[in-house]
């Protein structure tokens, strides 16, 4: 009975870091609606490959605690920095 109690939290549990894990990846997918394949931008949006990663981290968190409504704003609001830091890793760090 016990044991069968802490299978089921272990269950929980993984599925909780799996779910972080899928979560990022998915989405920049998203990301890449807006800001192209590889992030290379496209005709109406710069490349996001332009800007170093520090750089990407600063506006990312300026866009996510500022007032405005524009599209990143809205973006970034239910990011948490700690999403932010794992995008920018996915971005930056293979480049
Ligand atoms: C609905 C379209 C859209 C989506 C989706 C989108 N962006 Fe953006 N993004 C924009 C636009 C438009 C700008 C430029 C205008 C501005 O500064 O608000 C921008 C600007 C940026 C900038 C600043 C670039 C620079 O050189 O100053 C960063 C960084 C950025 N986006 C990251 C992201 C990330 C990361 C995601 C995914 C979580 C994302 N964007 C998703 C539309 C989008």
């Amino acid at each position: 009975m016990i044991n069968s109690f802490f299978f089921v939290f272990f269950l929980f549990i993984c599925n909780i870091i799996l779910a972080d894990e899928i979560e990022i990846p998915i989405i920049l997918e998203n990301c890449k609606g807006c800001h192209g394949y590889n992030f290379k931008g496209n005709k109406y949006i710069e490349s996001l490959l332009d800007i170093e990663k520090s750089e990407f981290i600063s506006k990312m968190n300026d866009y996510k605690y500022s007032d405005d409504n524009y599209a990143m704003n809205r973006i970034s609001k239910v990011l948490t920095e700690d999403d932010i830091k794992k995008i920018a890793e996915l971005i930056y760090d293979k480049k």
